[in-house]
């Protein structure tokens, strides 16, 4: 297996800059999932790895190995498609042993490794079979044992899940994880969904516009998120962002929603002069019922494994998550606390974070 260092990548189609100079460097046996919205840059990101397109300027190393010049079929790797890309007429053996063949690999080596990657993936009944004879997570399934076969040097994956349902997502993730544990490979998986990001990810590499926003592994993002964009879209419900003020006191800075007192909090560096700031808060770490500061009720959702309140504090909506089933209706005030260590400030010019001065 082998690492990928991704040094000042830029890509333009024509005069627009898609991808605004990217540092990466994965180590090898890591799997990172790039997650961001879509049109972000993401596929673009991995046909450059793959070679698939060309970069505009900067430089790929794959094992150290400087492979800007290389065309795919000499880079080593395996990618592994939404649409899975299967051939239609060969049956799941064939459409697995394919790019062993061309590679002129002895036939008792090819039905070895064919062999294994089907038992491996619950594919051992399947294999004489079409690809319009298979389910969609069973033609992911041949996809994968597509890529597996060849023993690449990493592995990419772009959005592989996302024709499968939501259930068959959940079981296919854990199968993902559980064949990166078995063979080691490195793998850098493209997603939108923060879900799986979260749950698959050795780091997480959070795109936004061409730019990474912040890499780091699934708690660093959500509890230490380095700007508005990272702390939004990691994390379901979403964080909350209230406008607010911060104002210098004797012990700290005071954070207000309205006319509500929040915390107070050591100062932070970069506090806007005027004092405003966004301030940020999980659903699931605000307090319900018990003490603090009055919001309204204007729905209440129980998800079973929960409730989320839909509330307005200052006239600002925002949402509180508890696995409690409180008896709240609709209209009623409804206290609410945060613990002050739970609060994230940010720079409404900027969408930056505002941490502690040091
Ligand atoms: N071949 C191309 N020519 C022109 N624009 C492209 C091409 N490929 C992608 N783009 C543009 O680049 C941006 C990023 O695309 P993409 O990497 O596919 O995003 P993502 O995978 O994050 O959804 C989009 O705005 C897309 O329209
Ligand atoms: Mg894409």
């Amino acid at each position: 297996m082998a690492s990928i260092d991704i040094q000042a990548v830029r890509k333009s189609f024509g005069p627009v800059s898609i991808l605004k100079g990217i540092d990466l460097a994965i180590a090898a046996g890591e799997f990172v999932v790039l997650v961001g919205p879509s049109g972000c840059g993401k596929s673009t990101l991995l046909r450059l790895i793959a070679g698939l397109e060309d970069m505009t300027s900067g430089q790929i190393r794959i094992g150290g190995v400087v492979v800007n010049d290389l065309p795919p079929k000499d880079r080593d790797i395996a990618m592994v498609f939404q649409s899975y890309a299967l051939y239609p007429h060969m049956s799941v053996r064939d459409n697995m042993s394919y790019s062993l063949k061309l590679k002129k690999t002895p036939r008792e080596r090819i039905a070895e490794a064919v062999n294994r990657a089907g038992a491996k993936l619950g594919l051992d009944a399947l294999q004489d079979r079409k690809p319009r004879q298979l389910s969609g997570g069973q033609r992911q399934r041949v996809a994968m044992g597509r890529a597996i076969v060849r023993k690449p040097k990493a592995f990419l994956f772009d959005e592989p899940l996302s024709n499968l349902d939501a259930r068959l997502r959940e079981q296919m993730r854990f199968e993902i994880k559980k064949l990166h544990r078995d063979l080691e490979a490195t793998s850098v998986y493209v997603t939108h969904d923060q879900i799986e990001a979260m749950t698959m990810a050795d780091r997480i590499v959070a795109m936004n516009g061409g730019v990474i926003q912040q890499v780091g592994t699934p708690l660093e993002l959500y509890d230490d998120p380095a700007n508005m964009f990272v702390a939004g879209f990691i994390g379901s419900p979403a964080m909350n962002f209230l406008n607010g003020t911060a104002t210098a006191a004797e012990r700290g800075i005071v954070v207000r929603v309205g006319e509500a007192v929040l915390a107070t909090l050591p100062p932070v560096a970069g506090l806007p002069a005027d004092g405003r700031v966004v301030v940020g808060v999980r659903p699931e770490r605000v307090a319900c019922g018990t003490a603090g500061v009055n919001a309204r009720a204007d729905l209440v959702e129980p998800t079973g494994l929960g409730t989320v309140l839909h509330l307005q504090l200052d006239g600002q909506d925002f949402k509180a998550f508890t696995t409690d089933r409180p008896a709240i209706t609709v209209g009623e005030q409804v206290p609410l606390a945060v613990a002050a260590g739970d609060l994230r400030l940010f720079d409404p010019r900027t969408g930056e974070r505002l941490r502690p001065a040091s």
